[in-house]
């Protein structure tokens, strides 16, 4: 399942589908280059559960929390974790958080996460650094995530 996106503000409507139509205990991989606009894509997800200040890039912090949220949204960001790193983030008590787990650079932790998820990633369809047209395609494991993709696609035709 691929969708074309063609400006950040179009990839942050994205965001605001994938936040309508997320459920507890969901989570979302993103894969992408550096800056593909996976934090971009998150930015959307958090205004759109009503989360007023701004979403940040987690890459120094490793998880930024948003617990006002309409439904809580715990988003990481693994670039930058050393290998025993992973032992200072409680990984397994956010999964188990009543809310949304989005997750940057999910290759590090792959082995500790849950084999239902729903990935995506995002890819550069120019060679120029400045395009601002991307590739989104969506990966769902399991049948939860088979379904909340679908919404997502069924929401974004909608609203175009
Ligand atoms: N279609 C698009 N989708 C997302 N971002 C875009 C798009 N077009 C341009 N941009 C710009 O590209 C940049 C994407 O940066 P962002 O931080 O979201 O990337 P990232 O994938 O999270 O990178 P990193 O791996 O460093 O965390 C932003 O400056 C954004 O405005
Ligand atoms: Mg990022």
């Amino acid at each position: 399942m691929k969708v074309n996106v063609n400006s950040a503000r179009e990839m942050q409507n994205i965001g605001a589908a994938i936040a309508d139509t997320a459920q507890v205990h969901d989570l979302l991989l993103l894969n992408g280059d550096l800056g593909a606009g996976k934090t971009t894509l998150t930015q959307g997800i958090g205004s759109a559960l009503g989360i007023k200040r701004p979403v940040k890039s987690p890459t120094f912090t490793i998880v930024r929390e948003y617990p006002e949220a309409r439904l809580p949204l715990f988003h990481m960001d693994f670039y930058r974790l050393e290998n025993d790193d992973l032992s200072s983030i409680d990984l397994n008590g956010y999964l188990t958080e009543p809310g949304l787990v989005v997750i940057e650079w999910p290759e590090v932790v792959q082995a500790q996460l849950p084999q239902e998820f729903l990935q995506i990633t995002i890819k550069r369809v120019d060679d120029s650094w400045d395009s601002t047209k991307r590739i989104i395609e969506f990966e769902p494991q399991g049948q939860r995530n088979k379904a909340w993709a679908e919404q997502i696609l069924t929401l974004i035709e909608k609203k175009k």
